[in-house]
Order: C-alpha cells, then structure tokens, then sequence
C-alpha cells in the first residue's frame, strides 16, 4: 500500500511510528486528526506531508458544513493554517496547501470533488517524480559502491518508492551491486526504524550504524557516495535536511566523497536566497531523553532537539531532481529545474 491514501472518503495513512515491530493502518475522516498525525509523526517524510496535507484540505472541504462558496472558502482557510503549523521546515506542507487553496478559489463548480482530485493528482504525481528522480540518480551510482544515507527518504518518506532511496532502488533493480550505510539517525532513529525496513523488505545489502560511526567510515575510504533527502532547499542550493546531514556534508568533502541530496522540485523553494531564512524545527524533549518510553537522562536534564540543520551549497556537489542533476552554480540551475 502507498504510505497515504484517500480511500472511500477517508483518508488512511501507515503509522510509522509502529513501525518496525508493527505495521499498522490507521484512518481519519476528521482533517484534526491528520494535522495531529503530522505533528506527532504518525506520518513523516517533506513529500508524505505534502500529501497528507492535501488528503487533509479534501477532508476538510467534504465534512463542511457551509451553505455558501464563501463559507466554504473561509472554513478551508481554518484548516489550511492548522495544518501548515504542524511542522516548519518542510516547505512541501506548504507547497501542497497553495496548491490545495488556488485549486479551491479557481474551481467554479463543485469545490469538493475538485479538491478530492487535486489531492489525488499531488500523490500520484510523488510516485512518479520519485521514479524520473531514482532514473537520473542511478547514473551517479557505480557496480559495487558503497552509499552512505542518513534518516528516511524511501516510500515511507514520500507517497511512494522515496527520494534518495529511489536512487538506491533503481540502481539496485539496474543489476549493481551496491551496499548502503544506515545512520540510525537520533533521536527519532529513523534510519533503524524505517531505512533499514525498507531495504531489508527489498532486499538491498545494507548494514545499520550508529551516527557516529559514519566519519570513520568516510575517512577510511569506505563511502563512495553521500545520498540524503532535503525538507527544504533554497534559491542558492543550500540544503534543510534531517539534524546530522551538514556533519557529514563536511566530512565528505573532507574526504573527497561526493555528496548528492536528491529532491523533487516541490522542495526548492525559491522564494529563500540562502538556507539561513529556512525555519528549523525544535520538537519535544522527550524525543532525546526518552527511547521507546525509557528514560536515558537525568530527570529534569536541560535538552535543545533540533530537528533539522542546513547544509551550505558548497558543501553540495550536485541536486538531484525529477527534471535532472543540478550542478553549481545552484543559483542558476535550481531555477532552470524548477521551471522543467
Ligand atoms: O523529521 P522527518 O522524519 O520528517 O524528516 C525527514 C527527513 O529529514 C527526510 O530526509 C526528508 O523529508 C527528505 S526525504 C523525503
């Protein structure tokens, strides 16, 4: 099943942070409940809750209960706002809501069938962005490379097959043999938790890592490329991704290995001149004093849980995108993918 659907009125999601131990369904038909699945990480991922943002705009609409287009309107303007303050950094989130609402204030007939189908266009349109994006990054892999990802960006982290990983996929289904590095990624641990599913489930050779351990791999000459994700990219190629990635950002041009996140272009956001305008999330203390519920600090212990840092542009060797590779200067060729 694709990680967010809209079935029979409902909108139905895999609840991730069950996973690996359990694979579990969950379904909403109040789009609260969906903002609150995005908030607590039910569902994760910059493309996920794009379209869970979106599934969420259609339930909205459909659960309306104004008499008139105008009411209508103003009660999707109270959703779209609960929704796009769930989670900062992603400027997928947003990206979906614009497009939800311009849909909505263009449509001159029947607004809810027209949103239905305008959420359904953006998580079908994911997949197949996330093929042509596995197509062009699979060029960059060599027979027998090792790879080095950090946090989730496979189908879990999208509608389906995923960013970074869609890279590794294509690769894999093109007959290389290849084995990819999972950092464990703290403190929500979505590479244990999520990465290392996904490629165990497709049977991809990898070998899960503690975070700290991927620095010693890239100096001891066991990384021969760096694929990650991006929840926002602005104008000149800076890179928000999962807290950890500018670590290794570094540490791979420290040791020459080349560093690619793959990204479809509903995450560049042109609108940013640099990575330093892009809003990082700071989420619950818990989530690094607690594993699984269990207490590893001391009580009362001062906590700062960032959940994302920027990588600058020069630190990037190239940006993969459904429309191509971009190289530098990002300034320019960021525009020229965006426009198609
Ligand atoms: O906090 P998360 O799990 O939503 O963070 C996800 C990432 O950082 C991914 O790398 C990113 O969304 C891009 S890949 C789809």
């Amino acid at each position: 099943m694709r990680t967010v659907e809209w079935i029979d009125g409902r909108v139905r999601m895999i609840d991730q942070r069950k996973l690996p131990l359990a694979l579990v369904v969950v379904e909403f038909d109040d789009y609260r409940d969906v903002a609150l699945a995005i908030q607590n990480m039910t569902i994760r991922g910059a493309p996920a809750i794009g379209a869970a943002a979106a599934f969420g705009l259609a339930l909205a609409a459909q659960h309306s209960r104004a008499t008139s287009r105008e009411g209508l309107l103003a009660d999707l303007e109270v959703a779209a706002q609960t929704i796009r303050a769930t989670r900062p950094t992603a400027v997928n989130l947003s990206w979906a809501v614009k497009r939800m609402m311009r849909t909505a204030q263009a449509e001159t007939g029947e607004i809810v069938p027209a949103l239905i189908a305008e959420a359904q266009r953006i998580a079908d349109e994911d997949v197949e962005i996330n093929r042509r994006m596995g197509a062009h990054g699979a060029a960059l892999i060599q027979d027998g490379f090792n790879i080095l990802t950090h946090c989730n960006t496979g189908s879990l982290a999208t509608v389906d097959y995923g960013t970074a990983l869609a890279v590794v996929r294509v690769a894999h289904e093109q007959g290389k043999r290849l084995h990819v590095w999972v950092d464990e990624t703290r403190p929500r641990l979505q590479g244990a938790r999520l990465t290392a599913w996904e490629l165990m489930q497709a049977g991809i050779p990898m070998t899960l890592i503690a975070d700290n351990v991927a620095g010693h791999l890239l100096r001891t000459g066991r990384v021969d490329i760096v694929l990650v994700g991006s929840d926002r990219t602005a104008a000149n190629g800076d890179v928000a991704n999962k807290i950890g990635t500018y670590k290794l950002a570094v540490l791979a041009r420290e040791n020459g290995v080349p560093f690619y996140p793959v990204v479809p272009t509903s995450t560049i956001d042109l609108s940013l001149p640099s990575g330093d305008d892009i809003p990082i999330e700071e989420r619950d203390a818990r989530e690094v004093t607690h594993v699984d519920g269990c207490q590893i600090a001391p009580d009362g212990v001062r906590v700062l849980n960032l959940a994302f840092d920027v990588t600058p542009h020069r630190y990037v060797t190239g940006i993969v995108t459904e429309n191509g590779i971009a190289y530098p200067p990002f300034s320019v060729s960021l525009r020229r993918m965006v426009r198609g």
